[in-house]
């Protein structure tokens, strides 16, 4: 949901601004602006509609000296996509210009405020209210003085923001802002940097400052970095932490996209989440801060996310309640914030979050530790908002992910929660150390079955032969692989833009049947499991109809073979584990859809990687 880059250094600012554009690209891509300053303090400001390559386009043969400049890359929330809108975003004078990520709730307020006492507005966003308003205190309360001004502006927001700001009233500094949305710092020999996250850093350092909560930071030349609480009181040890990736991994390495990339790494990711995991009395998580009688004593879960995330939950429920018998229930975040909630005293929030940065999931967790509910994320992202905010947090070290499509952390998402719920199971004593033992044994085996699954890529790019000129399509599933057909589903829609009905296959003669006529597509997960044979009468109900039926079914299954005018063989898995192997089959489908239809897989239309606006 938009990103941000700030630097001032000794070198020239432009090439890391428009490279680190790129890398947050994922985070939005409707229009992109850059401000740049020289030593005297002028800016110069260049922006407009479209990709960041467009922006790179407009600045080629730009005498860019400058080693001062903020950027930003942008998914609308207010202001349709255009040239006036894209940020930076300049007060009255042109002294003063700021990016933003996330939404300013009382714009319209302060807007109308400012404009009575005389400011005038170039562009329709939120934003542009926190130019002027640092403008007004720079002329007062703060002369002159940058992060007093910002402090004081920031001061009269609500909502939620990330902000770099440059003024030619002080040369050389970058201030920036954050609540609510994210923001990461680095100080080094040749300057200092800011980004919406790690993956625009991870080139020039390994070591990175996290701004926090309400936090003000002070950005110099030297590559000093000062970090304030929001009245300015300075903050003498800021949180830090080490990228624990390469840069390199968030480069293509010689895929044709990051889709692609992060798809064929599924195996190494699982691999990588496992190893240490069995210890001598069950599985290990020593991440989590909570004591053997607090997890021992948890009654109730409630499981909260957004998504492909939300997705994982709902399977997840399966393993708390089947395992540790803990009733479970799982909620959209967005939905939850708007709704009572039923705790105990040994109540545990599980948030389950890529990003570590979803604003409606982190709300959900505030909700719940504010009602004494202790909180576990399961999230990719290192240092994120969610992790700094949960009692414990499982990492699930799926590496970058920046396809806005989510595969490999969906994946590695449901391994860890297999993981956390095999541990409660132990600590309530559900469940025997040699049960959790073969199940352990069991999740060894899945980097395998998803090595099979990847070598049968060309099932699916022979299946999407049936998509490509299709107006809609229909997804089913029963049991764990309800939910498969949803996340199928999804994975269809948001990259190819063909609608995509997800629903349980037993409830499709309820209504969505009458959408079944001749060549209609219709897939239909059935891999061995106990409601194989109610599954197959579904296939059979919509192939009676003339529909193109997709199968995904275990090898050798003939009698589904007999029936499906494609099929996605998956190996034979246990069933609990059936979901993390048959996705991959989903996901390399949607991908040829996609591509077969002409849609950029790894940015698609109106989406963003990181939805950090409620
Ligand atoms: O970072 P999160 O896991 O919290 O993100 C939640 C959703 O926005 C995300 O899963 C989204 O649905 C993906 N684009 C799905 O591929």
């Amino acid at each position: 949901m938009c990103g941000i880059v700030g630097y001032t250094g000794n070198r020239p600012a432009l090439p890391f601004l428009l490279n680190g554009l790129r890398t947050l690209e994922y985070r939005g891509y409707d229009s992109a602006g850059v401000e740049l300053e020289d030593a005297s303090g002028e800016l110069l400001e260049v922006k407009c509609r479209g990709r960041v390559a467009a922006l790179a386009g407009l600045c080629e043969g730009l005498d860019a000296h400058q080693t001062i400049g903020i950027a930003h890359t942008r998914w609308a929330t207010h202001g349709e996509p255009s040239d006036a809108n894209a940020h930076p975003h300049r007060d009255c004078s042109g002294r003063v210009a700021v990016v933003h990520n996330g939404i300013i709730e009382n714009y319209q307020e302060l807007a109308a405020e400012l404009a009575e006492r005389g400011h005038s507005f170039k562009s329709e966003t939120d934003t542009e209210v926190i130019a002027h308003l640092v403008e007004e205190e720079l002329a007062g309360a703060a002369e002159g003085d940058l992060a007093l001004a910002l402090s004081l502006a920031a001061s009269r927001l609500t909502g939620s923001w990330a902000i770099a700001c440059v003024s030619a009233d002080a040369p050389g500094e970058i201030l920036c802002a954050r609540k609510g949305s994210p923001l990461v710092l680095a100080s080094t020999a040749d300057g200092a940097y800011a980004a919406s996250d790690v993956t625009a850093l991870a080139h020039v350092t390994s070591h990175v400052i996290n701004l926090d909560e309400g936090g003000i930071a002070r950005l110099l030349p030297s590559g000093e970095i000062r970090v304030f609480e929001s009245d300015l009181t300075p903050v003498a040890e800021p949180g830090t932490f080490d990228i624990d990736w390469n840069a390199s991994a968030a480069t293509l390495g010689g895929y044709p996209d990051f889709m692609a990339k992060e798809i064929a790494e599924q195996p190494e990711a699982i691999e990588r989440l496992l190893e240490g995991r069995l210890g001598d009395s069950g599985i290990v998580l020593d991440e989590l801060s909570l004591t053997p009688e607090e997890i021992a004593a948890i009654d109730r879960i409630y499981i909260v996310a957004c998504g492909t995330s939300w997705h994982v939950g709902l399977i997840a429920r399966a393993y708390f309640e089947r395992w540790a018998g803990v009733p479970t229930t799982v909620e959209c975040a967005s939905e939850f914030n708007y709704e009572e909630v039923l705790t105990t005293d040994h109540t545990l929030c599980v948030i389950i979050t890529q990003s570590g940065e979803t604003a409606d999931t982190l709300a959900s967790a505030r909700k719940m530790r504010a009602v004494g509910a202790k909180v576990i994320a399961i999230t990719n992202v290192l240092g994120s908002t969610a992790a700094r905010e949960s009692d414990g947090v499982i990492y699930v070290q799926a590496g970058p992910e920046i396809a806005v499509a989510s595969t490999k952390a969906y994946t590695a998402q449901l391994v860890a929660s297999a993981l956390l719920a095999l541990f409660l199971a132990r600590a309530n004593d559900s469940i025997s150390l040699k049960e959790v033992r073969a199940r352990y044994r069991e999740m060894l085996r899945v980097p395998e079955l998803i090595r099979i699954v990847l070598s049968r890529a060309w099932q699916d790019e022979v299946a999407a032969r049936a998509f490509v000129d299709a107006g809609s399509s229909l997804f089913l599933g029963r049991g764990l692989s309800s939910t498969t057909a949803r996340e199928g589903a999804l994975k269809l829609k948001e990259i190819s833009y063909l609608h995509a009905e997800a629903y349980p296959a037993g409830e499709m003669k309820h209504g969505p049947i009458a959408l079944v006529e001749q060549g209609y597509p219709v897939v239909v997960v059935v891999p061995e499991s106990p409601v194989r044979d109610k599954t197959i009468s579904n296939l059979q109900e919509v192939n009676a109809r003339g529909a193109c039926v997709i199968a995904l079914a275990t090898n050798g299954d003939v009698r589904v073979a007999q029936l499906a005018d494609y099929l996605l063989l998956v190996p034979p898995a246990p069933e609990w584990l059936s979901p993390v192997v048959d996705v991959v089959h989903l996901q390399l489908l949607a991908r040829y859809v996609a591509l077969a239809r002409g849609c950029d897989v790894d940015k698609p239309r109106n989406l963003a990687k990181s939805v950090t606006v409620e």
